[in-house]
């Protein structure tokens, strides 16, 4: 009998997670229920929206349990279904998990992909699928940038804040980001078109981006939070929007600290600062991707995947989110579609 090999949750992380916080199991192939779908699934997106969900805390999805496969972005192709609006043999964007087959509700199926040409596969799970829409969606209409303002982008090497600044040149804005490391600092800049870049690691974040924005940030796109969003706070220009994407210093930090202690800068610039979830605009994905297709095409929008193959390297490849070794988005390889399907 065929199996499903799986990464399972086998604690909860104390800190950065650790490969012991993972066991490997193997199982049956699960069976769908009225309503599921059966899912093999082609590639995992390595998101830190998984370590948020590792830890026992309430957040817009429920913690993974202990002993079940951890929680994924996946693009999977549909093996079987009972449900009349999925189709076997589509290829789909679904919440799934680190296993080679998951038996999800329908609803867990987030759309079906059009394979597209000159695109390849993994592009439909990073730039045009969760990462791409985030920076789509939280630039765009959370932080609405107007031709000629200055956009600070954190992480900025990272798969979001790639697409990010890219985006923001795109909209005719001067962008600056801040990425750990000199390699990194070059590939945003050189590569992808930032107009300036800062190396937290090495330089006085304050003193570089007053010189790098001599007149301030009009739009913070902030991944990190803590002590960057307290500086970016301090530059923020009047009217100026603050995009609460993600704060990955703080992620591993059961108590959160105080802050940000700068914030009452918003009042004195009449500033903004908003969060937003990704999947609020899951009605309005395909006129995003469409849009995306459309600068990747023209060559305006480049974008870095990361690839591992094979779910055993799942554990070690998230990991990389925490110690700066990568840039652009990160995935796993699973298996190729089936053409016959
Ligand atoms: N709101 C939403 O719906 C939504 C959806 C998807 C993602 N997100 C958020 O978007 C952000 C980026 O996600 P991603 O998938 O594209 O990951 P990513 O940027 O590819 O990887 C995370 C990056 O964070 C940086 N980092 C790690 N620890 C840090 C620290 N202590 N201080 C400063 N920077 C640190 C690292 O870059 P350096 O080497 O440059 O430090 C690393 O490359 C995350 O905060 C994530 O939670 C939000």
């Amino acid at each position: 009998m065929a199996e499903n090999r799986q990464v399972l949750l086998a604690r909860r992380p104390n800190g950065v997670p650790v490969m012991e916080d993972f066991a490997f199991a193997t199982g049956p192939i699960p069976e769908p229920r009225e309503g599921e779908v059966l899912l093999r699934h082609l590639l995992l997106s390595i998101d830190p929206a998984i370590r948020g969900w590792m830890a026992d805390k309430p957040s817009y999805l429920p913690p993974i349990a202990l002993g079940a496969p951890v929680r994924s972005g996946t693009l999977s192709q549909v093996v079987a279904s009972r449900d009349p609006h999925v189709e076997v043999g589509s290829i789909v964007q679904a919440l799934g998990a680190w296993e080679e087959y998951s038996a999800v509700p329908a609803q867990a199926v987030m759309g079906r992909v059009e394979r597209l040409d000159g695109i390849p596969l993994e592009a439909h799970l990073s730039v045009l699928g969760g990462t791409g829409l985030t920076a789509y969606f939280g630039l765009l209409e959370v932080g609405r940038p107007r031709e000629g303002e200055t956009v600070l982008v954190s992480a900025a090497a990272g798969g979001v804040g790639s697409i990010v600044g890219q985006i923001a040149k795109i909209r005719g804005c001067r962008v600056v980001g801040i990425a750990g490391g000199e390699e990194k600092c070059r590939w945003i800049v050189d590569e992808l078109g930032f107009d300036a870049a800062i190396d937290y690691k090495r330089e006085d974040v304050k003193a570089a981006l007053s010189a790098a924005a001599p007149k301030g940030v009009d739009v913070y796109f902030d991944s990190v939070g803590g002590e960057i969003l307290e500086i970016a706070l301090t530059r923020l220009r009047n009217r100026g929007r603050v995009v609460l994407c993600g704060a990955i210093s703080q992620i591993h930090d059961d108590e959160l600290p105080p802050g940000p202690r700068s914030y009452v800068h918003l009042l004195a610039k009449r500033g903004r600062m908003e969060g937003f979830v990704t999947l609020d605009y899951a009605a309005r994905y395909d006129e995003a991707r469409a849009e995306l297709a459309a600068w990747i095409r023209a060559g305006k929008l480049v974008h870095r995947d990361e690839l591992a193959h094979g779910l055993e390297h799942a554990p070690r490849h998230f990991l990389r989110l925490f110690d700066g070794s990568h840039r652009g988005k990160l995935m796993v390889k699973l298996a190729e579609p089936e053409e016959s399907r």
